[in-house]
């Protein structure tokens, strides 16, 4: 069986976090992070941790040397799919690969984690048109390079369940789980129809996990399950828990804080939590 944590938004260096579904407080990630290594060991250990991107909240030297400083203290090894604020200079993905290559496999932003149980391929969507530097538009989109490679990648082991990481969402969050009107936090259409495209061709690809939303979401469309993670520096520091066999993929949401704190958290968003079945997943593989 194949264990892992997936979390996201860490947003280091952040003074203070500019986006918040609830109380950010990225200047205690390293005690957050202490918690997160005693519950791995009470749940018997995981095989690697998946950060979802924005574990800083600005391309530097110096939040990149602190991330990777943080994280090391983990002991489980950390793979990052870089998020929009991971890229803020236009030299950002050179940064990253000369500060903390201990983030990426094969020494590329794109990249697969293979286990004897599932494949998970991690590929960091791109939202202006230089690829790998964000500015200020929000064009989720993957590069034709990106979907070649990834189409190559989904080919090879179809007999396991193959997992998509993408920083950007590919679904809103659902009327039925916010009361709102309309979806929130949506990505553009053609993002969205890009992912349905590979998903529609490749039926090993099962599980499409995003950040960037900073809340909680799990919608199924034929067959695959998309889900998303809130903040794990808001309030109440919550990871996923995924577990994988030859027979089944779960997904659990772990909570290191609380919700109860008296000014700690906004009720009015806590559909950033999700409904229960928002929160898990039980599957059966065939
Ligand atoms: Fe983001």
């Amino acid at each position: 069986m194949t264990r892992f944590v997936f979390l996201a938004d860490t947003h280091v260096g952040a003074r203070p976090m500019g986006y918040q579904q609830q109380p950010g407080h990225p200047a205690r990630l390293p005690e957050l992070l202490n918690a997160l290594r005693e519950r791995i060991a009470a749940e018997g250990g995981a095989d690697f941790v998946l950060h979802g991107g924005d574990l800083t909240d600005a391309a530097t030297e110096e939040n990149i040397g602190a991330a990777a400083a943080a994280f090391a203290a983990l002991g489980v090894p950390v793979r990052l799919c870089l998020g929009n604020h991971d890229l803020t200079a236009p030299d950002a993905a050179e940064l990253w690969r000369k500060n903390a290559p201990e983030f990426f496999a094969g020494g590329r932003p794109e990249y697969t984690i293979l286990t004897p149980d599932i494949a998970v391929h991690v590929a960091p969507n791109h939202w202006c048109e230089q690829p790998y530097f964000w500015k200020d538009r929000q064009r989720e989109h993957f590069s034709e390079d990106q979907l070649a490679w990834l189409r190559s990648e989904l080919r090879r082991r179809p007999d396991l369940p193959h997992t998509l990481v993408a920083h950007s969402p590919v679904f809103g969050l659902p009327p039925e789980q916010t009361g709102l009107d309309a979806p929130l936090h949506a990505p553009g259409v053609e993002f969205a129809e890009t992912v349905f495209a590979l998903a529609d061709e490749f039926p090993q690809l099962r599980l499409v996990l995003g950040a960037h939303n900073h809340m909680n979401s799990r919608v199924e469309r034929r067959g695959v399950q998309y889900v998303t993670v809130s903040s794990f520096v808001e309030t109440p520091f919550e990871v996923k828990w995924i577990e994988v066999s030859s027979a089944r993929l779960a997904m659990r949401t772990l909570r290191l804080g609380t919700t109860e704190s008296p000014g700690e958290y906004r009720p009015d968003h806590a559909y950033a939590q999700g409904r229960d079945q928002d929160r898990a997943l039980e599957t059966r593989l065939p």
